[in-house]
């Protein structure tokens, strides 16, 4: 089969490692891809956003399968445009149509559907601008910390955590005044859920489903969960608290009604649903829907499958996900992220940077924020360079982990020390 994935991060780099580890690729494209990709693919200059570039591309590599990695195209309705498309319509697709992908692009619609199907999750109301009384009075009515979720995609930005009341409504009046621009023109104000976060993986057909490995993403920028938050500093997998008792809670009150609120909606969903979940004394409720695989936990969850991947994505694309059985590795894997210093607010680009060594079995460097000139790899992100480890344990993990981070080098580098330490604790303490 001939593969195109779309998009440029650590996770489409870690989505390319692992299809072209399949006997069944045969050409292996990224539209448009990086510096990690060039190793192992044909990069494709230009937007994953340009459907007239993914077209002209796919016809003219005859490609059998595209892999969608960020959420945008797919809630900007690529998925509608090739069904639509007489040249396209035959094509394999991983990712929802529009309609589907609004489960990340609209956060009233993805509590809508949650309720509608009974899936738990923190209780809530939306509001508009025309509702803005009634907003304060809900918020007056409801117990600190209060949460605040601007609809739309907000680039990961739209959720304030606000420990006032009175901060909360000057938030909620700043969003519905375009503080997130169209994305906070409806606010749904939810319920504080308390508990240790996880993020769980489903490829689907819209009728069967796999679940992937399961992760715990680190998203604050500082040590012990402090500071800004970022798109990820870094990832473990499994998780310790998901233990088979959690995971059949999971399955049963969370994935099957979600695959069968899917079905019943009549939504065309052949791809990922990325489920954030809480847990939250041991029981688990929805905090968010994502239509795609997550950043940086798929850098950790590719190297958990042992099964064919390019396999499963085939079978999901084809409706066939029935027959597709998943093996996933007894290793952990754990993941840290090298930043920019500066990031997440402003930072510089254009370092060079040197990786002292090169992949192992057990030990990849994933390409997030890279880029060539003049023949030197360099900086040209945020969240620079991801470094995956397996171990038989945590602790071995973060040895090799940091063994690795210390042979990359670039000025200004950044990363967060403590990845999995958390779970050692909870370990311990268990
Ligand atoms: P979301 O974009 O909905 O995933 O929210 C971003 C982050 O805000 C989540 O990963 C949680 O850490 C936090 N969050 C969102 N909703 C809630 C909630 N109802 N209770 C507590 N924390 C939340
Ligand atoms: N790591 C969280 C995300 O990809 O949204």
């Amino acid at each position: 089969m001939n593969v195109l994935v779309l998009g440029g991060g650590g996770r489409e780099h870690a989505l390319a490692w692992k299809i072209k580890q399949s006997s069944k690729c045969d050409g292996l494209y990224c539209l448009p891809g990086n510096p990690g990709t060039a190793e192992i693919a044909v990069n494709i200059k230009g937007s994953a956003d340009d459907f007239g570039l993914i077209k002209k591309q796919v016809l003219s590599a005859k490609i059998d399968l595209v892999v969608v990695g960020p959420e945008v195209p797919l809630v900007d309705g690529l998925r509608d445009k090739f069904a639509a498309d007489p040249d396209l319509s035959g094509i394999l697709f991983i990712g929802p149509c529009r309609k589907g992908a609004m489960l990340e692009g609209s956060k009233a619609f993805a509590k809508g559907f949650m309720a509608r199907h009974g899936i738990p999750t923190a209780a809530y109301r939306s509001f508009d601008i025309n509702t803005l009384e009634e907003a304060y009075s809900f918020l007056s009515s409801m117990n600190p910390p209060y949460v605040l979720k601007a609809d739309g995609l907000a680039a990961g930005k739209g959720v304030l955590i606000l420990d006032s009341e009175d901060q909360a409504k000057e938030q909620l009046r700043e969003m519905m005044h375009g503080k997130f621009g169209e994305a906070g023109n409806t606010v749904v104000i939810e319920q504080f859920l308390s508990g240790i976060e996880l993020s769980v993986f489903v490829l689907t057909d819209g009728h069967d489903y796999l679940i992937l490995p399961e992760a715990k993403d680190y998203k604050r920028i500082g040590e012990n969960d402090t500071g800004l938050n970022t798109g990820g500093m870094g990832a473990v997998s499994p998780v310790p608290f998901a233990d088979s008792d959690f995971m059949r809670k999971v399955e049963e009150r969370i994935i099957k009604p979600t695959v069968a609120g899917i079905e019943e909606d009549r939504i065309d969903y052949r791809g990922f649903i990325f489920i954030g979940l809480m847990n939250c004394n041991g029981e688990p409720y929805v905090v968010e829907y994502n239509v795609r695989m997550g950043d940086p936990e798929t850098e950790a969850v590719m190297t958990r499958i042992d099964s064919d991947f390019l396999g499963h994505l085939k079978a999901a694309a084809k409706g066939t996900l029935k027959n597709e059985r998943i093996s996933i590795s007894e290793k952990s894997a754990l993941t840290v992220v090298s930043v920019s210093g500066g990031y997440p607010q402003s930072y510089k680009k254009g370092h060079e940077i040197t990786v002292g060594f090169g992949d192992t079995a057990d030990l990849h460097v994933f390409h997030s924020g890279t880029s060539m000139s003049g023949g030197k790899l360099v900086t040209d992100g945020g969240r620079v360079l991801t470094v995956t480890v397996n171990g038989d344990s945590i602790e071995d993990c973060r040895k090799k982990a940091y063994a690795g981070l210390s042979m990359i080098k670039f000025e200004g580098q950044y990363f967060r020390r403590d990845i999995g330490l958390d779970i050692l604790r909870y370990m311990r303490e268990k």
